[in-house]
């Protein structure tokens, strides 16, 4: 039985002060969730956001890391920083990294190697362009890009992993997939890693992201091979957040 996951993805999102009163109005609301509940703030947050969970059943994930563990790489945040910061998940080849920051398949192959190696477990980000779906080809797509961390990493890796099904133009545009059509992508996301391993498929999470809202998530997660969400704008506001983790479960 897998358990569901929720997580909060802030982006480039909030202050202190703002980041404090979001975590205890989350801690306030939690009623001993089945879900497992991560929050990721920004990397300057991190600290602060630590340290209001302690204690709580929340967990802590950064948003992105360097593929690199120590040296001169201005403007950085490595894997061991992260870890010796509280956090458990990083989340890794986002839409956003790779959209906007060049982040290839082999960029996010690398930083999905070096989380695993410090212990940090990626919350790894695929999905396909409204472009590729109207082109009929979100398959190939998906296919490639779970490829890219299986063939750099082995299936085994996964047993360490969360996939986060994206669609990209379901980001920040209010429109959602339904829930047919994420559990059609969700299913073959499964059944790429069950061809290889069918234990590993079995047991390996895979979040829907894109507008999810306290609204449309209870019929999202309901499907079978959905098992939770990552959340952007809803994430923002504890009411909905926790609206969200309560729809999970
Ligand atoms: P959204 O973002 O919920 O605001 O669409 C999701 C994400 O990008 O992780």
């Amino acid at each position: 039985m897998r358990q569901k996951m929720v997580a909060g993805n802030w982006k480039m999102n909030g202050t202190t002060n703002s980041a404090r009163e979001l975590i205890s109005g989350i801690k306030a609301g939690l009623d001993g969730p089945s879900a497992e509940v991560v929050v990721c703030p920004p990397f300057v947050y991190i600290p602060t956001v630590a340290t209001e969970i302690a204690g709580s059943a929340i967990k802590l994930a950064a948003q992105n890391m360097c593929d690199k563990d120590v040296g001169a790489f201005t403007g950085e945040i490595s894997g061991p920083m992260l870890k010796d910061s509280g956090c458990e998940y990083v989340i890794l080849a986002h839409s956003e990294r790779r959209a906007m920051f060049g982040e290839t398949d082999e960029v996010a192959a690398r930083k999905y190697a070096a989380a695993l190696n410090n212990n940090l477990k990626p919350i790894f980000c695929i999905g396909e362009t409204l472009g590729e779906r109207e082109q009929d080809i979100t398959e190939d797509v998906i296919a490639r890009q779970i490829d890219a961390i299986i063939n750099a990493e082995g299936v085994a890796s996964l047993a360490n992993a969360v996939i986060a099904y994206e669609p990209v133009w379901a980001i920040g545009t209010g429109k959602t997939a339904t829930p047919d059509q994420a559990q059609n992508v969700h299913a073959f996301i499964r059944q790429r890693v069950a061809n290889l391993d069918a234990g590993i498929a079995e047991s390996l999470r895979i979040l829907y992201g894109g507008s999810m809202n306290p609204g449309n998530a209870a019929d999202l997660i309901a499907q079978p091979d959905i098992d939770g969400g990552l959340i952007g704008g809803a994430s923002l506001k504890a009411d909905d957040f926790l609206a969200i983790i309560n729809a999970a479960g």
